[in-house]
């Protein structure tokens, strides 16, 4: 599919760091579907070239070159590596293609080495100060059950994502603050880098059941499948021994956790409202139109997706939501 263009249809570039990731590819089914409703809606033809990096960034620096080849209108991209932000933004400059990050967020300077760089996310830091706060309200709520072993402190465990992503770091960060704001001691038993990955969040957690066995009182994940890999880790540990465990975005698997009163709690990462204002951008970009009228545009380069806590109290309300606005389960 090379060549140079011969029609007006609006031609889509997304580059994903991975296919391979839980939230990541549901980002990209709900943006395939919201392109075909466009489609429909304006009767105009628009293309989505999806491009998977496996997390190389120069397979992904190649699927840029050839999007612009291929005569793309606008491109998404959610870098493999954020340092090499500078570069591709460059590259989409020196051809007139707008560009959209989304979910790894560039450095500031990167964003702003162009007026028509954008940036489409959800605040990191708000994603952690509401994890910990589920984490305060259910000790404040029954602290007992909580603090097994009575000292007063909270002893939990921190599985993080990849190292040097801004959710890594902030979550972990906020996740904690929120407890010791809020006033709980609190004594952090290990740190493990699980790199959003359920199976080697799974073989840390296993570690560090070895090493802790039941002082372990929390499980923070700064994701949902590094949550679930938690929950195989216990698998053989009667549930009255379990820590509390939270995640963050509310995949579906996750919400099904949530049910199954295994996972306590998780922060809904909205994929879909990040895909949506993603091509809104585009569409206006596109026709020419002001994008401060398609989205919320912060300092005329960020969209911000809000983030919201869930339970058991409120999953019934979210899966109604998602029944009634959309595609597959996200
Ligand atoms: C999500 C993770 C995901 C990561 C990929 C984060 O915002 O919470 O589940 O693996 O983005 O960049
Ligand atoms: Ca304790």
């Amino acid at each position: 599919c090379g060549g140079t263009r011969r029609d007006d249809s609006l031609r889509i570039g997304c580059a994903l760091y991975t296919q391979d990731d839980t939230f990541i590819s549901t980002v990209a089914q709900n943006l395939e579907w919201m392109v075909r409703e466009a489609e429909r809606e304006t009767g105009r033809k628009i293309t989505l070239f999806t491009a998977d990096g496996r997390s190389s960034q120069a397979t992904q620096l190649d699927q840029v070159d050839r999007f612009l080849a291929r005569g793309c209108d606008v491109l998404l991209v959610n870098v493999v590596d954020r340092t090499a932000a500078a570069v591709i933004a460059d590259k989409a400059e020196a051809e007139g293609v707008p560009l959209i990050f989304f979910n790894r967020q560039p450095v500031e300077e990167d964003i702003q080495r162009w007026d028509r760089i954008y940036y489409v996310g959800a605040s990191a830091r708000e994603s952690g100060t509401l994890q910990g706060q589920l984490v305060l309200d259910a000790w404040r709520e029954d602290r007992e059950a909580l603090d097994r072993n009575g000292d007063g402190v909270l002893q939990y465990v921190m599985l993080e994502g990849e190292p040097g992503h801004q959710d890594s770091l902030l979550r972990t960060e906020y996740s904690i603050k929120a407890l010791t704001d809020g006033g709980v001691e609190v004594e952090k038993l290990a740190n493990e880098t699980a790199n959003w990955n359920r199976a080697q969040a799974a073989a840390r957690t296993a570690h560090c059941l070895e090493e802790f066995g039941n002082r372990i009182e929390a499980v923070f994940a700064n994701n949902d499948d590094m949550a679930l890999g938690a929950i195989d880790a216990l698998a053989d540990t009667p549930r009255e021994r379990w820590p509390l465990i939270v995640g963050v975005d509310a995949t579906a698997p996750a919400q099904e956790a949530v049910a199954a009163g295994q996972l306590y709690g998780t922060v809904h990462n909205d994929g879909r409202g990040q895909a949506r204002a993603m091509l809104n951008l585009a569409l206006a970009l596109w026709a020419g139109e002001d994008p401060g009228e398609a989205v919320d545009l912060e300092e005329g380069h960020y969209v911000w997706l809000p983030y919201r806590p869930v339970t058991l109290e409120n999953l019934e309300e979210l899966r109604r939501e998602q029944e009634e606005t959309g595609p597959a389960s996200y």
